[in-house]
């Protein structure tokens, strides 16, 4: 069974005492209703670079993941501006995430930058969150699972099939990010099972039946219910609903509803 995960992407939002504030509320709702126990759902949030040390010192020993919104896949050097895996390691990062699609169009990330990231990523036993996606363009045009596809494989060409259940892949869909207009749950499922194929055409069948695949794009509480109903789908990586302490709430406890 793959357990759920429901991650926060806060982009570049947040000051450390903002993302303090964030966590003293989140964590109280959070350990009432769970009573601080082991978590059903994995919890990730991932801050601007500058807030992980403080979350990471709010959640010590609790069941809630931190991870970076990126990292450059060397270890140390003359790379001006960039993090390393093991900084990332060392302040108490678990996961990362890799490719998301303003990286991709913002800031020229490419399929091979990716894949060197996701592989220094598993090398420092940080857990890669690799997003893909089609833009709308490439959706009108029904590329939207060839595009997918390629990403996938060029990401996942550094990665041996036993890493598989470390790798978590967000299908972001890049018209719905941000947008307030979320896929089709049923859409976003049949997406996700045609990364499911590629993934078992790289490694072998059965293979991705361990790797988690979350959707993101535009979710909120009102809508979260229905991807975790589809059985492909399991979590999701959220932007702006992740900023409220409330919400991001009720993203985990309805992910929870849907599954139990
Ligand atoms: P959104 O962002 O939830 O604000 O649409 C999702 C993401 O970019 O990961």
């Amino acid at each position: 069974m793959r357990k759920p995960l429901i991650a926060a992407n806060w982009k570049m939002n947040k000051t450390i005492g903002e993302a303090l504030t964030f966590a003293g509320a989140f964590g109280q709702m959070l350990f009432e209703r769970f009573e601080g126990g082991d978590m059903p759902v994995d919890v990730l949030i991932c801050p601007p670079f500058l807030g992980i040390p403080a979350l990471c010192a709010v959640f010590a020993g609790k069941d809630v993941h931190i991870g970076a919104q990126d990292m450059y896949w060397k270890d140390k050097g003359a790379f001006t501006g960039e993090v390393s895996p093991s900084m990332l390691k060392d302040a108490g990062c678990t996961f990362v995430i890799t490719g998301h699609s303003e990286r991709r169009q913002l800031f020229g990330e490419t399929d091979e930058d990716v894949s060197e990231k996701a592989r220094a990523a598993l090398d420092h036993g940080l857990k890669p969150v690799i997003c893909v996606g089609e833009t709308l363009e490439e959706r009108e045009q029904g590329k939207t699972n060839q595009v997918v596809s390629d990403m996938i494989r060029a990401a996942f060409s550094k990665i041996k099939a036993e890493e598989v259940p470390s790798v978590v892949v967000a299908y972001e869909p890049v018209w719905a990010i941000g947008t307030g207009k979320e896929a089709h749950p049923a859409d976003a499922a049949e997406v996700i099972g045609s990364i499911r194929e590629t993934v078992d055409a790289l490694f072998g069948e059965g293979v991705s039946d361990e790797l988690r695949v979350l959707y993101g794009g535009s979710v909120k509480p009102g809508n979260i219910r229905a991807f975790m109903l589809e059985e492909q789908i399991d979590g999701a990586l959220v932007g702006g609903a992740s900023l409220d302490p409330n919400d991001f709430f009720k993203l985990v406890e309805a992910a929870h509803k849907a599954r139990s």
